[in-house]
């Protein structure tokens, strides 16, 4: 099955979100197979980030993903990359669907409260960067009601 790894990043620690963030992946159906509070170090950020590191942004980015612990989550299930999108909404906020969780929560592009995985592959790239240590395999028997015979 596929996996997706969110992180809910220093200002949705903060505000209080994290419940509400992963309550929304697990009504939604999804596996939780990762979870953990994280304080990772800069260089763990850089690599993390490193697509965008020729942005202008990117040194406010690391700073601001530095401001605070972070929570690290893998979340597994039918299409969890473009879903796990979907449900965090645009990049900028402002032009985040209400329902999403952006779109909700937040305001600034600087400030989205959360990342999603863009792709399969850079998906599993971020889940063995965050998780190292492996990711929890075993059955839901919720799945049984959620997914179809
Ligand atoms: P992530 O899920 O965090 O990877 O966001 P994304 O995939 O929607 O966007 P992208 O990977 O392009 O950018 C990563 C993060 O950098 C964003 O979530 C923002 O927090 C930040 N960022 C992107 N563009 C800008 C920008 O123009 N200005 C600022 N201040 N931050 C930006
Ligand atoms: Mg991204």
């Amino acid at each position: 099955t596929e996996q997706t790894y969110i992180m809910i990043k220093p200002d949705g620690v903060q505000r209080g979100l994290v419940g509400e963030i992963i309550a929304r992946f697990e009504k939604r159906g999804f596996k939780l197979a990762a979870l953990k509070l994280a304080s990772p170090s800069k260089e763990h950020l850089e690599k993390h980030y490193a697509d965008l590191s020729d942005k202008k942004f990117f040194p406010g980015l690391i700073k601001y993903m530095l401001s605070g612990p972070v929570v690290c989550m893998v979340w597994e299930g039918l299409d969890a990359v473009k879903t796990g999108r979907t449900m965090l909404g645009a990049t900028n906020p402002l032009a985040s669907a209400p329902g999403t969780i952006r779109g909700d929560y937040a305001l600034q592009v600087g400030m989205n409260v959360c990342h999603g995985s863009d792709s399969v592959e850079n998906g599993q790239k971020e889940i063995a960067l965050w998780f190292p240590e492996g990711v929890s395999q075993y059955k839901l028997d919720a799945q049984a009601w959620i997914y179809e015979a």
